[in-house]
């Protein structure tokens, strides 16, 4: 027996996952369009990879459906976003699927230079990329790209990863490739102390009542049993009896 406790993944041992906690990173929508259908997801792995030719790199989950509309298309477009991006927006592109969510309704965006669409909220800077090689990863492809077109869209401070979890309070994909390492590093903090979360079923967000919900006028230190009735996840909008208690 391995003393693992039910929805507990299997760790290796030697893999302390939340190493990775100290990588630091970006957060960045990818777009694309295969045919007539346009996507995007969130991501936090994309990187500059050479500057002569100027080449990029995502890595997507092969179980989103951008991860096979780039596989079709052949090329992506990656915005990075400002520090000030709403959980909520996050939500859409971290936590909804394309297959069954016009990520794109009511988001202002245009047609790049390749045919992605360019999002235009939130957006820092886009790059549009022709991908040059794909590589297996196991439960991601790497995307290996050319960059043909590179723009600033405004000025502002970018959104890091830290950012997002620590102040934000942001959580991260079941897709996302840091997945694992935040599961590990959730269940270190409720070991360490007793405090009662409650985790949204639809998109892990957890209502921390250490830290309340600020952005919708909640103070920190209000128990979940007494947010307001019409208070909904900040990241999906679920609503308050999508959440299960946690521990
Ligand atoms: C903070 C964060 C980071 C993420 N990073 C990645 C990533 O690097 N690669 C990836 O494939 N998915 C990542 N995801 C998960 C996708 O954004 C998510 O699975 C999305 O719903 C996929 O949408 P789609 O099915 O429309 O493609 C991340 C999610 C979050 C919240």
């Amino acid at each position: 027996m391995s003393g693992q406790k039910p929805g507990e993944e299997a760790c290796t041992p030697g893999l302390d996952l939340t190493a990775f906690w100290s990588v630091t990173y970006g957060l960045y929508v990818v777009t694309t369009k295969a045919g007539e259908k346009k996507n995007g997801c969130l991501v936090n792995t994309f990187i500059q990879t050479a500057s002569e030719p100027c080449a990029v790199c995502i890595s997507l989950s092969k179980k989103n459906l951008t991860h096979d509309l780039v596989m079709g298309s052949g090329r992506f477009a990656a915005q990075v976003l400002e520090k000030e991006t709403p959980l909520r927006f996050l939500g859409t592109w971290g936590f909804r699927t394309g297959r069954d969510t016009d990520k794109f309704e009511g988001v202002e965006h245009r047609e790049g230079a390749t045919g992605c669409p360019v999002v235009l909220e939130h957006t820092l800077a886009s790059f549009e990329v022709e991908v040059t090689e794909k590589v297996d990863c196991g439960t991601h492809t790497l995307f290996l790209g050319r960059t043909v077109k590179a723009e600033k869209l405004k000025p502002g401070e970018p959104l890091t990863y830290a950012y997002y979890h620590e102040v934000k309070g942001g959580r991260t994909g079941r897709n996302a490739p840091g997945y694992l390492a935040s599961r590990a590093h959730d269940r270190d903090i409720e070991r360490s102390h007793e405090m009662k979360k409650y985790v949204c079923a639809v998109c892990g967000y957890t209502y921390d009542p250490e830290k309340g919900d600020p952005d919708n006028g909640v103070d920190a230190g209000t128990p979940f049993e007494k947010l307001p009735d019409d208070w909904v996840c900040p990241v999906c909008g679920a609503g308050k009896d999508q959440f299960e208690s946690e521990g």
